[in-house]
């Protein structure tokens, strides 16, 4: 079913603000229920984890139901979610947990479509461990990764593969069950960033053979925090560094310190909202296949009797593609209508709602300005894709338009209108 469009957009306070915002791929706006489930944790009874008092026993719930919630959102068991406080900080974690088992010598294996919190925190961690980085080139034909050089990168000596499944620049989606296929067979393990990813698409993290996966709420309407997934049985093998007294449990032994409750209850409400975009759930059944992958909690979510979480994630991002596919088609359309003025680099045949552009002799950070001054929100960068940048010859500033489930028709229109409008400025 498709999503209510207006509906939605009247559960974002901000919104009433009238800008259209194309700033997404940064960081999405915020439903109200997501910020009153972290008002409602902050305001209600509250203390450390525990069992013994109803404020301990909130925060217990809390965490658990946390975890619940992207065990569904992912596809993988609670017991491999990760709390982390960015995408980056997990990554730079977890590189320095995996570099413990590499020895002088080894390789990692790194993409230049990655954003550079997928592929600095590897480098440094394998300077420390005298370990070769090779790398995935980009195909500037297609904007997507080159397989060939995926294959020449690839040794016996390869301990890691460290992919984006979504550019947050092109929008390309690489094939990562190719990739992880064939560093399994290596011997090597996965690492995929999905922060701009899983903002779009169903994550599927076993089907997508990643064995360590990394997201962001705050990409697809949640707070600012990050969230890694990776099985039970992979975690339980790495050895970070901890206090004495903290649990030594999985995945308890990577969340450093006291975790911020409110945070992770803002998360779990921004899931609920997820599946709640779809109001489609009435037929559903909640049979093995819409229970997904084995391990998988349940849903604690409310939502449809009978329908499971996973089940309504399933349909709720179904429609959200279809409609961001319309919106983008609309937004494509209306770029090419303003002629050679417009250079659109985003053009993987597979690709997110995500356009990079370049506008001929014109600044991009005037372009942003100009919409800024008319309400429309698209920022002017190179959005931490360093490699991606330096690899393609990129315009550094190039403008970036990324589609969000609260925009409509009317946003597409106003940013179309507001590009015209530059481009007869004069230069
Ligand atoms: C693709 C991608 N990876 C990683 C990150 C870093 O995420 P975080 O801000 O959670 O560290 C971003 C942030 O923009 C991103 O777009």
């Amino acid at each position: 079913m498709a999503i209510d469009v207006v509906a939605l957009r009247s559960r974002f306070p901000s919104l009433a603000h009238g800008f259209a915002f194309f700033d997404g791929p940064g960081g999405t706006q915020t439903p109200a229920p997501v910020a009153e489930a972290i008002a409602r944790t902050m305001t209600g009874p509250l203390s450390n984890r525990g069992t013994v008092s109803v404020s301990e026993r909130n925060a217990e719930r809390t965490v658990a139901e946390f975890r619940a919630a992207y065990a569904d959102l992912l596809g993988v068991p609670a017991s491999g979610v990760v709390h982390g406080r960015s995408a980056t900080q997990l990554t730079y974690d977890f590189s320095r947990h995996l570099a413990k088992t590499w020895r002088a010598g080894d390789e990692i294996v790194l993409s230049r479509l990655d954003h550079d919190a997928n592929v600095r925190p590897w480098i440094q961690a394998a300077q420390r461990a005298g370990v070769a980085v090779r790398w995935i080139e980009i195909d500037p034909a297609t904007a997507g990764l080159d397989l060939d050089s995926y294959e020449r990168a690839l040794s016996p000596r390869t301990r890691l593969v460290a992919v984006t499944a979504a550019s947050n620049v092109l929008g390309s989606l690489p094939p990562v069950r190719l990739i992880a296929d064939r560093a399994h067979e290596v011997g090597a393990l996965v690492h995929v960033d999905g922060v701009h990813y899983a903002a779009h698409r169903l994550v599927d993290v076993p089907a997508l053979g990643a064995d360590l996966f990394v997201c962001s709420p705050y990409k697809f309407l949640g707070p600012h925090c990050g969230v890694l997934a990776g099985s039970p049985d992979l975690l339980g093998t790495l050895a970070p560094d901890k206090l004495v007294p903290s649990a030594d449990t999985v995945p308890e032994r990577f969340e450093f310190g006291t975790l911020p409750y409110e945070v992770l209850a803002g998360a779990t409400a921004a899931v609920d909202f997820l599946a709640a975009m779809d109001p489609d759930g009435e037929e559903g059944h909640d049979g093995a296949d819409a229970a997904g992958p084995a391990g998988l909690r349940e849903s604690a979510g409310q939502g449809v009797p009978g329908v499971s979480r996973r089940e309504r994630l399933r349909r709720s991002l179904r429609s959200l593609h279809a409609h961001e596919t319309a919106l983008r088609a609309r937004t494509e359309d209306g770029l090419r209508a303003l002629g050679d003025a417009v250079t659109v680099h985003s053009k993987a045949p597979e690709r997110t709602p995500t356009l990079l552009m370049t506008l001929e002799g014109r600044d991009a950070r005037e372009a942003q300005a100009h919409l800024a001054a008319r309400g429309v929100v698209a920022p002017a960068g190179s959005f931490y894709a360093h490699e991606v940048f330096a690899a393609l010859k990129l315009p550094d500033p190039s403008l970036r338009v990324g589609l969000a489930p609260y925009n409509d028709a009317e946003d597409v229109d106003r940013l179309l209108d507001g590009l015209s409008s530059f481009l007869r400025t004069a230069v």
